[in-house]
């Protein structure tokens, strides 16, 4: 290691150390650390006597108190040994057993750890995460306004439970979720979704993709084959994927999943994962007859049917449609919802909705792997809930995302006419809109990102190539005056 000593990168000839002033780490800590390499790495040997204290400090540039707060840390741990009048030694003996320095592994090349068969498939399926700028740009889909979140009464909310917190909350709580969450949960989703559930049947979750995970974990074998929308939620993907089942790509029309196609490629299908209110990326919603004919499937062939209903809440206009879960006779569906665009998606939490005899299972499997999430988050949840808050963000935020969708379908109609196909979008807080076969959209959505403005690429969700493409905009997060700059940026990205 030659480093050149520099006011930011200072380095002691002798022992090869170095501090570096822009690192977030204290420079103390800096020292020690690696000090305490060299001296586990053999480069400094045993017995080695350190220059002073003072020469240190001023070889390296630091305080003298900086590199005696290293030497007395390295010293309390037995690494360094202080003798009168001899000065400070690096201690003849290593303080942990098998420490003792090692003859150096860079010429025998370190063969990386085996991985899963999960893991392998994960890591060639091309599905990790988005690529995604720094900061969010319009049009960076899935983030909900933030800015418009209660968040100073989320605060007191979290604050006053925290100081409440009962002794059970503080041991862990429930391992199924909060009773009170769960049961707030259970008003919201019987009355604003139409599901047919008790407290009993949910599962508080780390969010969508944490219970997509505990659906496959617990129902579905290694193999076994699960229908995915395609193009879908990479997030669906990834879960199936990691669970070594077989993904089957099932396309989407403008009726949604087709269904029928899905039994013609694979009828035994464990599972059949889909967003049918509103399904991600395109937009659709899944139309009655298919709705029925997927239920029909699913209790024929013993199948089921993970609902994944990550943003329907706001829906901008008319009735709010029912959850397939709603219609369920068979017990086949499990509906998933989040709190990732209703509170925020830092929140990382979830619930799922299991059919009645499923909850001993889930029951029995959270022994061993309890709720993912803090009790007291969840215990302040129930309380933005009960006390109405939770209700009236919705309300609050239908409205916004509403004009934001309308400023945003107006400016696609008129300043991208021609070369950009809307899809109609009365929910959520993204929208999609296709281009001509012969435009590539990953192109576009790359061209656009040099301008600045961040889209996604529907063939970045296909799963087979797809002939068209599409550009996937999420609006929540931004204002009508920034939305009307964006596509005006956009429209140059088209033209190009
Ligand atoms: C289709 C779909 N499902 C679920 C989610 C939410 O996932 P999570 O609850 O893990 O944040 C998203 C987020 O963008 C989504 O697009």
């Amino acid at each position: 290691m030659r480093t050149v000593p520099t006011d930011q990168n200072r380095t002691l000839a002798s022992l090869l150390l170095r501090v570096d002033r822009s690192l977030p780490a204290p420079l103390h800590a800096q020292l020690d650390q690696a000090l305490r390499g060299r001296i586990l790495s053999g480069a400094v040997a045993p017995g080695t006597r350190l220059p002073s204290s003072r020469t240190l400090a001023a070889e390296l540039g630091v305080a003298r108190t900086t590199v005696l707060q290293a030497l007395e840390a390295l010293q309390a741990e037995g690494y360094l040994v202080a003798a009168p009048r001899s000065g400070v030694r690096v201690a003849p003996e290593l303080p942990v057993e098998g420490l003792a320095p090692q003859p150096s592994r860079s010429s025998s090349p370190v063969s990386p750890p085996r991985l899963s068969r999960a893991a392998r498939a994960l890591r060639s399926s091309g599905t990790g995460a988005p690529r995604l700028g720094p900061a969010p740009r319009p049009f960076r889909p899935g983030l909900p306004a933030l800015d418009l979140f209660p968040a100073a009464l989320w605060s007191r909310i979290v604050a006053r439970t925290q100081a409440r917190a009962s002794a059970r909350l503080l041991e862990g709580g429930d391992s199924a979720g909060h009773p009170g969450l769960r049961r707030a949960i259970a008003e919201h989703v019987i009355a604003a979704r139409g599901v047919r559930c008790v407290p009993d049947q949910i599962f508080i979750t780390g969010g969508t993709q944490q219970a997509f995970e505990e659906v496959l974990r617990l129902l579905v074998d290694p193999g076994d084959e699960v229908w995915l929308e395609d193009p879908g939620y990479l997030g669906a993907q990834r879960a199936v994927l990691g669970a070594s089942a077989t993904p089957v790509p099932v396309p989407v029309d403008g009726e949604g999943l087709d269904v029928e196609a899905g039994i013609r490629r694979a009828p035994r299908a464990r599972l059949a994962i889909l967003a049918p209110s509103h399904q991600y990326p395109l937009g659709v919603t899944l139309s009655l007859p298919r709705r029925m004919a997927l239920l029909r499937w699913a209790a024929a062939q013993r199948a089921l049917v993970l609902e994944d209903d990550y943003d329907s809440e706001f829906r901008h206009r008319g009735r709010p449609l029912t959850a397939l879960q709603g219609l369920d006779e068979a017990g086949r569906v499990l509906y998933v919802g989040t709190f990732s665009k209703t509170m925020f998606p830092g929140m990382r939490l979830g619930y799922v909705v299991v059919p009645p005899p499923l909850v001993e299972v889930f029951s029995a499997a959270r022994a061993s792997l309890p709720a993912p999430v803090s009790g007291l988050e969840q215990a302040a949840l129930a309380a933005f809930m009960d006390q109405g808050h939770f209700a009236r963000h919705l309300r609050r935020m239908r409205g916004v995302y509403r004009e934001r969708a309308e400023a945003l379908l107006d400016a696609l109609h008129t300043r991208c006419a021609g070369l950009l196909e809307p899809r109609p979008c009365d929910t959520g807080m993204q929208l999609c809109a296709m281009l001509p076969t012969d435009v590539s959209d990953v192109a576009v959505r790359d061209r656009a990102a040099g301008l600045g403005v961040e889209v996604g690429a529907v063939s970045d969700y296909a799963l087979r190539l797809r002939r068209t493409g599409g550009l996937v905009f999420g609006f929540g997060a931004i204002r009508p005056a920034a939305i009307r700059a964006g596509v005006e940026t956009l429209a140059r990205a088209l033209d190009g």
